[in-house]
């Protein structure tokens, strides 16, 4: 008997394999990975068009209306990839030639995109552009299943950017635009400007251009709040930006982010403040990032409101983003509109103050506030006294509110700190959907886009959680529009390259019971009966959900995992696979129901020898293990029956004995390298664990290879064997083709 060298190299891992999640408090992981090939997302892009920013949901016609580069699109709502029309808006070659002439760039910045898409009281569009760096604004009709501009053409400056990678922020309220935007050719006067609709000729009301009032703004969001409690003239419309900060000591630049407000029945003043705003309030936000010196920077907001409760409780969502270039954290923080409000009906304000002989510096005022309070609305109580609009405030109140727009103390989220911290892509849009699960409670679920084309859904609920994050674009391209639509139930993304359509509810990616529980969904549930993960607002029976991932409901035994028949020939080596439905679990393998000692995540290596009564033959099972706040659960994620071919090992050893003796040493000679080089490799695998981290931390998928990799779990390894290996017949030993050093 020649005994052959035996080894069994469990816990062989591949690079993939290495990237333990490192779980900082910081870094909420997604609990799934889905790779854009199975996002079941709807698409649509036309050659040659880009940037598709602008969206305007119409589902009186539905239709989703889209604003892209020189061209507006009206797509089916219930499938965008259809087309139903579109028209084309370009600048006129004299624009054009005059964008170029004052050093603009004939390929990018002298075009016209369309960054403004609203609708009317009359179910007309109401369209702006940058129009090679003069904004217009014009009506757009559709009727008959087209699309058509009007003519006159309005003046888009104040309205729109003239400079389309500035940002923005504009809304319309009865067919009144507010915008929040530069007025100017070279960007550096920013204003929140009123454009009447009803009276053009009265004029636009705006703020001063003044660094206390927007020092280098980017303009983020606007929102609307009826806020009419008392009477109509208590609306207001919010803006949320980031600024340069007045009021912080710094030898560098800081950013701020604010909320500001204006009251909607502004009409300006009589001498002081003549057509700018009376109203014109701001206030810090605040997202304390544990950890973190400098203020996150607001990227989105998104109002969010039960319909059944009063404006107060209205809450808005923001997404934020550092701004160290260090750091790759991003928050969600919510306010609720309440405090907001309160801050600046209530709230002390900031006052310049020179300390030195040109240094100002900004304090609380302490002094005496004068009545009316400067910034409030015209609302009954003062209607009651001789003042009946804004133009009949008196002068003290408006010398103070030119002067101290800023409220001293900053607005704190809800909790006093972010529901959601990320590493990673950076957030850029948010929207919430409330959703109510079976246990009768209502969640709000956030849909948050990245700058790296992922959506991801989220649930704040006594912790936070992931539920899963969705690649929509590849390329990777920053998602720069969000929307839902309550009609269709469905979400609108849009970026550079395409606008994408996709279901809240992707139920079917799980396919077991602990899965669907374990993901926490409230969108999904588990029926026994048909075996399935479905939507819980299409089926009719009783469904198993658990919203804290208490999934003691499912059936025991879960669904039987029929093996898997690998083969394996004498001497070589078999790689089983096991894609994990869960980033958050643990995987373990075993065999003939004894746990391994190691439980590689990418694969599990068995080398065969046959002839040392240790084959390796038997029984192997992948367990996933994923804890909850409610337990441990256990699925079997892969069976394989691992059985020794003889057939081929029949061959080998004809084929051996057919040869002298020498050949079946140097096989061992062969065999004995092989071992040392495994070795070896698994020694230097160790030394490099530590850049596979960092891999994992920016944000890549282990899920989406393993998914992949699963395919070809049956193949073995085989190709690449260095050369001095490839004598007679089978090679001994083969490196497997997925390593990547
Ligand atoms: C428009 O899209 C193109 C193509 O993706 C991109 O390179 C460019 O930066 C975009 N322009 C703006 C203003 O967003
Ligand atoms: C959406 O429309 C496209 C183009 O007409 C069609 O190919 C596709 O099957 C449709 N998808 C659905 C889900 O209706
Ligand atoms: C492999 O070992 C198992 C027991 O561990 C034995 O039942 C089986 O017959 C062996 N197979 C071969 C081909 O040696
Ligand atoms: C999970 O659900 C089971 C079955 O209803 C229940 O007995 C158990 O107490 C629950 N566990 C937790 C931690 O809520």
């Amino acid at each position: 008997m020649h005994p052959l060298l035996s080894l069994s190299v469990f816990g062989l891992l591949l690079p993939q394999a290495l990237m333990r999640v490192v779980d900082s408090p910081l870094n909420c992981i997604p609990r799934r990975s889905v790779p854009s090939n199975s996002n079941n997302a709807l698409l649509f892009w036309e050659e040659g068009v880009f940037n598709y920013s602008a969206m305007l949901l119409r589902e009186d016609l539905d239709l989703l209306v889209v604003g892209a580069r020189e061209a507006m699109f009206a797509l089916d709502l219930r499938n965008i990839s259809k087309k139903i029309t579109s028209v084309e808006w370009k600048a006129s070659p004299k624009q054009v030639r005059d964008c170029k002439r004052k050093g603009k760039d004939a390929e990018t910045e002298c075009k016209n995109y369309i960054r403004i898409l609203h609708e009317m009281v009359d179910g007309k569009m109401y369209v702006c552009g940058t129009n090679a760096f003069d904004p217009a604004c014009k009506k757009m009709s559709y009727a008959d299943g087209n699309l058509a501009l009007m003519e006159p053409e309005d003046d888009g400056k104040g309205k729109c950017p003239f400079d389309p990678f500035q940002r923005h922020a504009s809304i319309m309220i009865k067919n009144d635009l507010y915008s929040a935007t530069s007025m100017n050719f070279l960007g550096s006067e920013p204003v929140l400007m009123l454009s009447p609709y009803v009276n053009p000729l009265s004029g636009p009301i705006r703020t001063e251009i003044k660094t206390s009032w927007l020092y280098d703004p980017n303009f983020v969001s606007m929102a609307s709040m009826p806020d009419s409690e008392k009477d109509d003239n208590d609306d207001k419309v919010y803006l949320f930006f980031s600024e340069t900060a007045v009021e912080f000591n710094c030898y560098s630049k800081l950013g701020v982010s604010r909320v500001a407000r204006v009251c909607k029945g502004d009409e300006g003043g009589q001498r002081t403040l003549q057509k700018k705003w009376t109203s014109f309030l701001k206030a810090s936000l605040d997202c304390p990032v544990p950890g973190s010196q400098l203020p996150y920077i607001i990227q989105d907001s998104y109002r969010w409101c039960d319909p059944s409760l009063h404006w107060k409780e209205c809450v808005f969502y923001a997404t934020f983003t550092s701004q160290s270039h260090t750091s790759e954290i991003s928050a969600v923080c919510a306010y609720r509109m309440s405090d907001i409000s309160k801050q600046f009906s209530e709230g002390k304000y900031k006052t310049p103050a020179s300390v030195e002989t040109s240094y100002i510096t900004w304090v609380t005022f302490s002094g005496e506030v004068p009545e009316p309070r400067p910034g409030a609305c015209i609302n009954r109580e003062a209607t009651n006294s001789e003042i009946k609009t804004t133009l009949d405030l008196p002068d003290k109140t408006l010398q103070f509110i030119r002067e101290k727009p800023l409220m001293d103390q900053a607005i704190e989220p809800i909790g006093g700190r972010p529901l959601l911290t990320h590493k990673g892509a950076a957030f850029t849009q948010i929207i919430v959907k409330q959703v109510q699960a079976l246990d009768g409670e209502k969640y709000n679920v956030m849909f948050i886009g990245t700058d790296q084309g992922k959506l991801l859904k989220a649930l704040h609920n006594e912790e936070m959680f992931i539920i899963e994050e969705v690649q929509l674009f590849t390329p990777p391209q920053k998602i720069k529009i969000l929307k839902f639509s309550n009609k269709m139930g469905q979400i609108y993304v849009g970026s550079d390259i395409s606008v994408v359509q996709i279901s809240p509810a992707n139920c079917e990616r799980s396919s077991t019971c602990f899965d669907c529980v374990l993901s926490r969904d409230p969108y999904c549930g588990w029926d026994k009966v048909e075996g399935k993960c479905v939507s819980v607002s299409s089926s009719q029976s009783v469904l198993i959900q658990d919203m804290k991932g208490n999934a003691s409901h499912c059936p025991d035994a879960g669904p039987v995992v029929e093996p898997l028949t690998r083969n394996i020939k004498p001497g070589r080596i078999l790689k089983l696979r096991c894609p994990s439905p869960s980033n958050l679990a643990k995987l373990i393998w075993k065999r003939n129901g004894i746990p391994l000692p190691h439980s590689p995540e990418d694969g599990l290596l068995i080398l065969d020898d046959s002839d040392n009564n240790n084959n390796n033959s038997g029984k192997y099972s992948c367990l996933s293990v994923e804890k909850s706040k409610a337990g441990e659960y256990e699925t079997i994620v892969v069976n394989y029956e691992v059985i020794i071919s003889l057939e081929n090992g029949g061959v080998t050893q004809a084929q051996s004995s057919g040869e002298s003796h020498s050949g079946l040493i140097v096989a061992i000679v062969v065999l004995a390298v092989c071992l040392v080089l495994l070795l070896t490799w698994r020694v230097v695998k160790r030394h490099i664990n530590l850049p596979c981290d960092r891999t994992k931390e920016k944000g890549e998928e282990p899920q989406q290879t393993r998914d992949l990799e699963a395919k070809d779990a049956s193949v073995p390894l085989a190709a690449e064997t260095p050369n001095k290996h490839t004598n007679a017949g089978d090679a001994p030993c083969q490196r497997g083709p997925t390593r990547k050093e």
